[in-house]
């Protein structure tokens, strides 16, 4: 098992948003986008089921998933892979893990089921220029993505 880090925790914080990858009983491949997705400590991620039928079905026929995000403008994220398993919101173990998780959600979009991720595996993804571009700095790399992105920063 390997553990979602103080490091790989922030990053989930200020994630927007998650892509989950599943497989289906006839080895189909399935990738979606979550949004309302948490740690619960160290040991498992969560992912709220709102309206993701294929991923909760794929995961009961193969629990092997990988989740990934990213921080677009920092352009450095997280891939965990892992074992998934589904729990019914109705099931007293849904609110007993996933309070968090649900109160980011409910009342506006009801969850049906809590995906919860246990990881095995853990690894950086960062783009390309933190290899090739080794010497631009933050603040210079945030600059490019706000312009690549059409962005401008709120004022603190
Ligand atoms: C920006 C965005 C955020 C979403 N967040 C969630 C979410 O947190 N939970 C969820 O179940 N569906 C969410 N969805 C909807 C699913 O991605 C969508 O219903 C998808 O078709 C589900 O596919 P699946 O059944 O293959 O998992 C989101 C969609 C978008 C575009």
């Amino acid at each position: 098992m390997a553990k979602l880090t103080e490091a790989v925790r922030a990053d989930i914080d200020a994630s927007v948003l998650c892509w989950l990858a599943t497989v289906g009983a006839d080895g189909t491949p399935n990738v979606s986008p979550k949004e309302i997705f948490c740690a619960e400590g160290e040991a498992a991620l969560l992912i709220a089921d709102i309206a993701s039928p294929v991923s909760v079905a794929n995961i009961r026929a193969n629990p092997s998933v990988c989740v990934s995000f990213v921080d677009v403008f920092r352009q450095l994220g997280w891939k965990i892979v892992g074992e998934a398993r589904v729990i019914a919101r109705d099931d007293p173990e849904a609110m007993r893990v996933g309070a968090a998780l649900i109160g980011m959600a409910e009342p506006d979009y009801p969850v049906r089921h809590v995906i919860r991720v246990t990881p095995t595996k853990i690894a950086r993804i960062r783009a390309p220029s933190y290899v090739l571009h080794p010497e631009m700095d933050e603040a210079e790399r945030l600059a490019r993505t706000y312009r690549a992105y059409g962005v401008r920063p709120a004022a603190r």
